[in-house]
This record gives structure tokens, sequence and C-alpha cells, in this order.
């Protein structure tokens, strides 16, 4: 697309050689006579402007034509000398520059080729910024829809007190997720996890609920349960689906009023929780069988939040060897980059165990580096599960390697699809808008 010059000059000979001359250069451009035509032009990314118009001043004019059509720069063009007021006066109302009359036009060509220049930079930002914000919620990376529905729900979900529910494989963020959801909760108590795998079954119950001096043998002192501790925080119980039968039956008292009674106690006590769950066990499964009870699952699954394996959605790899690559660089305290050959690799395994098993392989895979961490570096079983791929080139970015292999993807499943869009969007898995967005981005016809 031609980047546009907006003309304010109401000497018509002058916009005339202007207008010329810059579409000449390769630009579009429109002429204006007066401030008010300027300011209805539909854009601009940057403004040439006179400052004698018929209705106004343009050096007073600045500030709003560049709100108008920010993130575009002014270049005043003056009939006097370079009087050091009209200068100042100019810069400090925000014009990127001035020009006196009689100028070269190819003097004016530097600035604005100088100020597009700017322009370009800020769009950049301004893009870069957005998009960061997108792909990232909390230390959660997501590109994918299916995580963009997931920050979307997180969002959603943290403002209130509703029980959440975390599905997902081993790996798949679930901690991470209800961590996020608690910081985004903006809760002023603590975060606390019981993993109700890890403790066993005698004494998850005291963990949880506490007991009083003398409750059982060995209780010499009274001590607060892990709900307790979360007074006004989040309580994340991990492996529910790991929980005791008769300990579940408690948690959803508790669920239910609020209260618990430590183990020996005469009173209850009203706590403020908010309770996430997490399981990579298929619950339902487990109510079936008898081993979860119905009335719990009920209870804790009202809102639930699957995280889909990372096989599922790996347009989220890219993106997340980045961020893991930034987490190693820290560390390490040294570069780290990926050749296009192990970043094909790693788009083709599948990752049983997720993103933890990401972050392993590359930090094995660091270790064995020098800075390029290439497909010799990757540990066998995903060489054989990506045999021999080449290396095709060394000096391109991750994101310049991510839309080679996206662009090699897209017209395989093409082929395969005969050319029927739709189909090769059903091939690819993602939705026809976006592969279509695709096609435009990189110019396949
Ligand atoms: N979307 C993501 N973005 C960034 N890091 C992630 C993401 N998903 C997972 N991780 C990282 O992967 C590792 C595993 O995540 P986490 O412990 O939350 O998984 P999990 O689902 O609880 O696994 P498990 O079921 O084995 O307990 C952590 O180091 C976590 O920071
Ligand atoms: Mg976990």
């Amino acid at each position: 697309m031609k980047e546009k010059i907006l003309i304010v000059e109401d000497e018509k000979t002058l916009r005339e050689i202007l207008t010329e001359f810059f579409e000449e250069k390769g630009f579009e451009v429109e002429g204006c006579e007066t401030l008010k035509e300027a300011l209805n032009a539909k854009s601009a990314d940057v403004i040439i402007l006179d400052v004698r118009l018929p209705d106004g001043n343009g050096i007073e004019a600045v500030p709003e034509i560049k709100r108008r059509f920010d993130p575009a720069e002014v270049i005043i063009i003056t009939a006097y000398e370079r009087e050091a007021k009209t200068a100042v006066k100019a810069l400090k109302l925000g014009a990127f520059d001035y020009i006196t009359k009689p100028f070269k036009l190819e003097d004016l060509l530097i600035f604005v080729n100088k100020a597009l220049e700017k322009t370009r930079l800020k769009k950049n930002y301004e893009e870069l910024k957005k998009r960061t914000k997108e792909i990232q919620l909390g230390d959660i990376i997501g590109i994918s829809e299916s995580m963009q529905e997931i920050f979307e729900k997180m969002k959603r979900v943290a403002k209130t007190n509703i029980t959440v529910l975390i599905t997902g494989e081993s790996g798949t963020g679930k901690e991470l997720v209800a961590q996020t959801i608690h910081r985004l909760s903006e809760r002023s108590g603590k975060f606390v996890a019981v993993n109700c795998a890890a403790i066993p079954k005698e004494l998850l119950e005291s963990e949880l609920f506490g007991y009083e001096k003398g409750a059982f043998t060995g209780a010499t002192a009274s001590k607060k349960g892990l709900i307790e501790e979360a007074h006004k925080g989040t309580l994340f119980l991990d492996e529910i689906g790991d929980m005791p039968l008769e300990l579940q039956g408690k948690l959803l008292r508790f669920l239910e009023d609020h209260k618990v009674r430590r183990i020996g106690a005469r009173q209850e006590k009203e706590v403020d929780v908010r309770i996430i769950c997490a399981t990579n066990k298929n619950l339902p499964e487990l109510v079936e069988k008898g081993e979860f009870r119905k009335d719990l699952y009920f209870r804790i699954s009202g809102f639930s939040i699957d995280i889909p394996p990372l096989k599922k959605r790996k347009e989220d790899i890219p993106i997340l060897i980045s961020h893991i690559l930034k987490e190693i660089e820290k560390e390490t305290k040294t570069r780290y980059q990926i050749s296009s050959g192990a970043l094909k690799a790693l788009l083709i395994y599948d990752y049983p165990g997720n993103v933890r098993e990401l972050k392993n392989i590359l930090k094995q895979a660091s270790l064995m580096s020098d800075g390029i961490i290439m497909y010799e570096h990757l540990p066998d079983y995903i060489k054989r599960a990506a045999p021999v791929i080449k290396e095709t080139s060394f000096d391109k970015n991750l994101e310049e390697l991510v839309a080679d292999y996206e662009k090699e993807l897209i017209l395989q499943a093409l082929e395969k699809a005969k050319g029927v869009k739709k189909k090769a969007a059903e091939i690819l898995g993602i939705s026809f808008r976006s592969l279509r967005y695709k096609l435009e981005k990189y110019g396949i016809k």
C-alpha cells in the first residue's frame, strides 16, 4: 500500500508542483487549501502544512492535526526566514521539522522520508504492544484460538468467587492458570496450593482443616489448616480426583457453608476462600465408577477450563519456544536462537508431557549447543519422531522461520484439498476466516 501525504497549501501552483513531485516518487497525495479541508481528509501518513492559510495559522493547528492523524508527523512550510521564534513554536507544538520557502523539492523529500520512518516505527511499536498483550496473560503464553478463549474465560471468572475446575493433561499449565486467576482476582490473601495426590490420605484432612491440641496422638499444639491459611485468598486443590471419598463429603460441606471446624474443635469458623480445583483425570468416569462423589463433581464443575494438549494447538509452539528461550537466557546469561531444522522437528513432535516437556527439551538442547539450537542438538526420541530434517537457513529469526513453515503447511493442505479453501482450512484445523487472512498475508493465490 502506498503511503499518503497530505499537502495543506493554499497557493495553487506550489500545491500542484508538490503533488506532482510526490506522486512521481510513488506516494499517494491529497491536496487541500484550508485547515478545515485537511481535518476532513480520510487519512495521512505525513502532513505538509503551510503556515498562512485562509482559515487559520498552520502552526497553531499542529496539535489538532497530529491528534487527528496520529501517529502521522507534520512538516511545516514557512515563507519567512528561519525565524527562531516560529521554529521553536512549531517544534514545541509537535511539528516534526520545518522548511523555509524557497526550498529544493529534494530537501523536502528527505524530511518526508525521515518523518515517515518515525511514523512507521511508532506503528510497529503499537502493533507489537497489541500483539504481546494478546499472546500473554500473566505468565501464560498462547496464540491459538483455544488459548485465547481460555484467556477470555480467566479474565471473566477472576472477578468472581466462583469455584473453578481446571482440567488437562499433565504439563498443560493447570497450576499456572490457577495462579494467574488468583493474581487477576486481586484477592488480598495468599495462593495456597495443596496436592491431594502427594499428601498421605490420613494426613490430608488435618492438613486441610487443621486441628486442636490433643485432637489425636501427636497433636501437641493446635494448628491452622490450609483452608484457613488461604483466608481472603485462593485455595488450589490440585489432583482433586485423588481426594479420598470420606474427605470429599467434608469438602462439599465446606463449599456449601464456607465454615471450617478444626479436628477436635467445638467451634466453627467462617473462612473466605476462592477454590480452584485441577485434575488430569476424567472425573465423570470416576463418578461412574463410584470413586468420586457426584454431588461434589457438580458443585465444582460449574465453571470449567479445559486446557487442550499441546499437540492440539501447535501454533503455540513457536511463541512458547521464544518465551522459554528468554527464560533460559535469564538463567544462563547466554543468548539462544533456534535453527529452522530444530524448529521444524519441534513442530512435528507430539509432546505427551506437553509444555513441561517442551521446556525440558529446550533446556537440554541449549546445554548441547553454543547459542544456536540445531536439529542435531535435540534428544534422540524427537529425532526419531521427526527424522532427517535438513537445516535450510541460519540467518532467519523465529518469526520468519515460522512463516516459512506455515506457508509450507498451507500449500500442502491446499494441494490435498485440491484447491478447495474450506477443505484446506479443515485439514489445517483453523477457521476459514483465519485461512483467508493467512493466504493474503503470504500472498498465496
Ligand atoms: N501456556 C503456557 N505458557 C507458559 N508456560 C507454560 C504454559 N503452560 C505451561 N507452562 C509451563 O509448563 C510447566 C508445567 O505447567 P504446570 O505445572 O502448570 O502444569 P500442570 O498442568 O499443573 O501439570 P501437572 O498435571 O503435571 O501437575 C510450568 O513450568 C509452566 O510454567
Ligand atoms: Mg500441576
